[in-house]
C-alpha cells in the first residue's frame, strides 16, 4: 500500500463543527461553558463542561500556561484531593528512546489522540509518516502546529478525518483515560482504524481500573470544587486487556520500559454492523476538510509497516 500524505499542511487550527467554540472570538464572551468533549451515550452527544481546553475568555487556563512555559507543576487532582502529577516538562520536550520504541510499531497512518504539545507528531511527520494529532486544546495544536506537525483542534468524539481509514492510532501519556469511559474511548478509536488497524496505548504500571472525576491544577488555586470537573480513567495493562477484548481487540504485544508500559491492540479485521453512535461522521458532513484527508488511509487491508 501506498501513503500519499496530506496535501498540504493546516495553516490554521480547525474547529469542532458543532459548538459555540470558534477561533475568532465573537464580540461577546459566552455565557455557559461550552462544548461536547464527552463520549456520546445511545448515539447521542453530551454536553459538559471545558475539559482540557479552558475558556478562552478565563484567563486562568492552567494546562495551556504550562504548555507555553514547558513546565509544571500540573496535576489532575481528584474529588478526595488526590494529585496525580503531568509530565510537562516530558511532553514539551523532544521524544525520547520509550516514545520511539512505541513510535517504532506505528504502522501507515497515525493518529495520535489527545497530541498534546505535538511531540510525538513532530517525530513521525519528520520520519516521514502521514500523521495528524487531534486536541481539544488550543495551546496544545498551536503547540505541535509550531513544531511543524499537523494538527487539528478536535474531541476525538467529533466528526474526523479519514474515519475509519487510519491504519495507526495513538493514546500515550495517560490518554486512556480521556472522557473517563474505556468502553466508549475504545469503541470509537476502533471506527476511526481501518479494519484490522493498531492502536498503541500507554497504561498505567500497575493493576488499576478506575473512572474518576478530575480537574486541573497548578496546585495553587482555591477553586470552587465542581469548577472544571471532568470525567477521566486510569487503566493498567489487564484492565486494558479485559474492556479490549470484550470489545473484539487483539492484544498483539505489551511491554515496559522506563517505568512506563504500553499495549498494542489490532482492531478486527472486519467491521461489525455500524451501530447508531458509529455515524459521528454524518453524510454530506462539511467536517472532512478536504486538505487534511488522512491520505490513504487503509484501502482494503491493514498495511504492512513501510
Ligand atoms: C495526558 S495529556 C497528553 C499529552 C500528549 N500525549 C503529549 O504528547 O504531550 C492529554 C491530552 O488529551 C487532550 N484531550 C482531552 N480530552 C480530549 C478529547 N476528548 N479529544 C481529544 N483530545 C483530548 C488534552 O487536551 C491533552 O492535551
Amino acid at each position: 500500500m501506498t501513503e500519499d500524505p496530506p496535501t498540504s499542511r493546516p495553516t490554521a487550527v480547525d474547529q469542532p463543527t458543532s459548538g459555540p467554540a470558534t477561533e475568532d472570538p465573537p464580540t461577546s464572551p459566552p455565557t455557559r461553558s461550552p462544548t461536547a468533549l464527552t463520549p456520546p451515550t445511545s448515539g447521542t452527544r453530551q454536553k459538559t463542561p471545558w475539559t482540557w481546553s479552558s475558556d478562552p475568555y478565563d484567563p486562568y487556563d492552567p494546562y495551556a500556561d504550562a504548555l507555553r512555559t514547558g513546565r509544571g507543576p500540573l496535576y489532575l487532582r481528584r474529588r478526595d484531593g488526590w494529585l496525580l502529577p503531568l509530565e510537562v516538562e516530558r511532553w514539551c520536550a523532544r521524544a525520547d528512546a520509550v516514545d520511539l520504541e512505541a513510535l517504532g510499531r506505528c504502522e501507515g497512518a497515525v493518529l495520535d489522540v489527545g497530541c498534546g504539545p505535538g511531540r510525538l507528531v513532530a517525530e513521525l511527520a519528520a520520519r516521514g509518516r502521514p500523521v495528524l494529532g487531534i486536541d481539544v486544546s488550543r495551546a496544545a495544536v498551536a503547540h505541535t502546529l509550531r513544531l511543524g506537525g499537523q494538527a487539528l483542534r478536535r474531541s476525538v468524539f467529533e466528526p474526523l478525518p479519514g474515519e475509519g481509514r487510519w491504519n495507526s492510532a495513538l493514546l500515550l501519556d495517560g490518554n486512556l483515560g480521556i472522557g473517563g469511559d474505556p468502553h466508549a474511548l475504545l469503541s470509537r478509536v476502533g471506527e476511526l482504524l481501518c479494519p484490522g488497524g493498531l492502536l498503541i496505548a500507554e497504561t498505567v504500571p500497575v493493576d488499576v481500573d478506575e473512572r474518576v472525576e478530575v480537574r486541573l491544577v497548578s496546585g495553587a488555586e482555591v477553586a470552587d470544587a465542581d469548577e472544571g470537573v471532568f470525567p477521566w480513567a486510569r487503566l493498567g495493562t489487564p484492565a486494558l486487556s479485559r474492556h479490549a477484548r470484550r470489545l473484539g481487540w487483539r492484544v498483539v504485544d505489551q511491554w515496559t520500559a522506563g517505568g512506563r508500559s504500553f499495549v498494542v491492540l489490532r482492531s478486527r479485521a472486519r467491521r461489525r454492523t455500524r451501530s447508531a453512535s458509529s455515524s459521528a461522521e454524518p453524510p454530506n458532513s462539511t467536517a472532512v476538510i478536504s486538505h487534511q484527508r488522512a491520505a490513504k488511509p487503509c484501502a482494503e487491508r491493514p498495511v504492512a509497516d513501510s
